[in-house]
């Protein structure tokens, strides 16, 4: 029998054992996989589970028009990042770390979609008296909500075909195992074979699936990105422990725009929505200190406001510090390299510390107006005023380049108040209207931002 090696993390496949994974820098992932084999004829699993896809060929337009049906949880947040609630029939994969508000966040969205709808919650990982404990501090209380904690699928489908269920919510998809496979559970084959049965459950039978996955640092489970390819929607669950909000962000779905984000914070009541983070994310912002500037960026649709700060001080290192976070540290970098070259600014003498105030990461390229405009007014000693705000992106030469979705952009931040909107010189000509009471200040490069804020 051929032997493969399998990163648990990403899912890819080697002939021979790597220390640290090609594919995605994994270290000490590969664990050793037979090549696949089909379950064995006539195994517990494929008898009970007896559910096949039609497999003739259909005319496109042979095929009836049907509805998505979706059901809202209830989390307008969750919802969001949905595209609008979860779709009858599809499958949902929630990944994040230990101990992130997953199973948190399950339970919850019970409370409302148990109104309605049939709920199966299996958990591999807690006992039903945890579970009964954790609904009542989060206040969940329906007829609806039935917990089976078991992870051998062969037992799990007789109970998911007796009880048909709307919804079934898998907890975590790494503990299931299927006792026909030979690796232990939490294994790339072992996971992925549990995801293929609840998929063909799903689809089949119209039951909406969302299964936990848990992000793993230490390649002892196979992580969610060897699922992802196989379900319709991959949302992962974001935040650091050490603040108290959490975001979900999608990064494939089927259904809706990726890239969308739903904002949390966790208490004791468990997961609270934020619908406004812009107001959260600015709210305390420091009056009169130089080196802050507020940015508007893109989360998928919806126009978030953010503070980057920045502190430029004099190194007494030989080679000066540089320090990213919540912005990629090379963009930042490149931005140090271009005021250093354009403007003279001797930034090479100095430790430079860029950070996104809450805890946000800012990916896209619009914050580098923002972040150039923090860093000047770190080294000048400048302060920008609180009511200005700026969004574009900043090239090589110094010059400022247009982004996406001004005008959205340009009513996030008029909505809260700022008053000095500073824009890259082209995007005044794109806008379609005139904006009152508010200032919008063009930018060609750099060169324009210290008369800007001086
Ligand atoms: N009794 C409690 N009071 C307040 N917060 C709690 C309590 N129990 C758990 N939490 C919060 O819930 C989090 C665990 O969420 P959980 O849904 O179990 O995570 P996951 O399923 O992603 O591992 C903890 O990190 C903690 O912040
Ligand atoms: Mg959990």
């Amino acid at each position: 029998m051929k032997t493969n090696y399998v990163c648990s993390n990403c899912g890819g496949i080697y002939s021979k054992w790597y220390g640290k994974c090609p594919d995605c820098g994994e270290w000490n992932s590969f664990e050793e996989s037979a090549e696949e084999t089909p379950p064995k004829k006539g195994s517990k699993v494929r008898k009970t589970a007896a559910l096949k896809g039609d497999s003739r060929v259909f005319a496109l337009n042979d095929i009836p028009k049907s509805e998505k049906i979706r059901y809202q949880t209830g989390m307008n947040e969750f919802d969001r990042v949905l595209g609008g609630g979860l779709v009858k029939g599809s499958v949902v994969l929630l990944a994040g770390e230990p101990g992130i508000g997953k199973s948190t966040l399950l339970l919850q969205i019970c409370a409302n979609l148990g109104e309605n709808h049939k709920i199966l919650y299996i958990s591999g990982e807690e006992s039903p008296s945890q579970i009964k404990l954790r609904a009542s501090r989060l206040g969940v209380d329906t007829q609806n909500l039935f917990i089976l904690c078991e992870t051998d699928i062969s037992k799990i489908i007789p109970e998911l075909n007796s009880l048909l269920p709307d919804i079934v919510l898998v907890d975590s998809v790494q503990t299931i195992y299927d006792e026909d496979l030979s690796p232990s559970p939490g294994s790339v084959a072992q996971v992925k074979a549990a995801a293929r049965i609840f998929i063909e459950i799903a689809k089949t039978n119209g039951i909406s699936v969302i299964m936990v996955g848990h992000v793993n640092k230490d390649g002892g489970i196979a992580g969610p990105k060897v699922l992802e390819h196989m379900v319709d929607a991959v949302l992962y669950f974001e935040g650091d422990k050490l603040y108290a909000y959490r975001i979900i962000r999608s990064v494939k779905n089927r259904f809706g725009s990726t890239n969308e984000i739903g904002v949390f914070q966790m208490s004791e009541y468990g997961l609270e929505e934020i619908p406004n983070p812009s107001e959260m994310l600015i709210s305390e912002r420091p009056d009169n200190v130089p080196g802050s500037c507020a940015v508007c960026v893109m989360e998928g649709t919806r126009p978030i406001v953010a503070e980057v700060q920045a502190l430029a001080v004099q190194s007494v290192f030989p080679s000066p510090r540089r320090l990213a976070t919540g912005l990629d540290y090379n963009r930042v970098n490149l931005i140090l390299a271009v005021l250093e070259k354009r403007l003279g600014l001797k930034f090479g003498l100095n430790d430079v510390y860029v950070n996104v105030a809450g805890g946000l990461e800012l990916k896209e390229p619009s914050g580098d107006l923002a972040t150039a405009m923090a860093l000047i007014s770190s080294y000048k000693n400048i302060v920008i005023p609180k009511e200005y705000i700026a969004f574009g992106e900043v090239g090589l030469a110094g010059e400022c380049r247009t982004v996406s979705n001004a005008e959205n952009r340009i009513n996030e931040a008029i909505r809260l108040g700022f008053k000095k909107i500073i824009v890259p010189y082209k995007t005044v000509s794109r806008l379609k209207k005139k904006y009152l009471g508010v200032e919008i200040v063009p930018v060609k490069s750099v060169f324009e931002i210290l008369p800007i804020i001086s």
